[in-house]
């Protein structure tokens, strides 16, 4: 196992849900070490930039509109396969669908606001830490 650093994000509805905490602690006790954090709240130029490869989907402009309706935590965790473990934690996209014990599984109702972002890949984790961090 490589140790890697993933791109893991509260998104507006887990702040405004005060499950910041939570989230943060269950990648604690997972192990992960937190790198970097901070607060912020995303432009419609960033959030086009973060979700570029979702630029001609139809919900584009709802993604958009959602992640830039607050502020969100922005952070970096390391450890050996980070990437997939913070996946692995969150569950799956559609929170109808996510396991109970992930993130989503346990908070999330519904795909438009489902708490948290983590990159897809090593490349994706590279681009997006970029994006928040430098
Ligand atoms: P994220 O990038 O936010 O961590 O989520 P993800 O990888 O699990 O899912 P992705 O395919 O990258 O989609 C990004 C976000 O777009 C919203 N979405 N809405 N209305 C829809 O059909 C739909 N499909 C996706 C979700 O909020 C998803 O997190
Ligand atoms: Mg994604």
């Amino acid at each position: 196992m490589a140790t890697e650093s993933t791109f893991v994000m509260v998104k507006p509805d887990g702040v405004r849900r005060g499950l910041v905490g939570d989230v943060i602690s269950r990648f604690e006790r997972k192990g992960l070490t937190l790198d970097k954090m901070r607060m912020l709240t995303i432009d419609e130029d960033l959030a086009s930039r973060h979700y570029a490869e979702h630029v001609e989907k139809p919900f584009f402009g709802d993604l958009v509109e959602f992640i830039t309706s607050g502020p969100v935590v922005a952070m970096q965790w390391s450890g050996d396969s980070a990437v997939s473990v913070a996946r692995t934690l969150m569950g799956v996209t559609n929170p109808v669908e996510s396991a109970p014990g992930t993130i989503r599984g346990d908070f999330g109702l519904v795909i438009t606001e489902n708490i948290v972002h983590g990159s897809d890949s090593p490349e994706s984790a590279e681009r997006e830490l970029g994006l928040y961090f430098s």
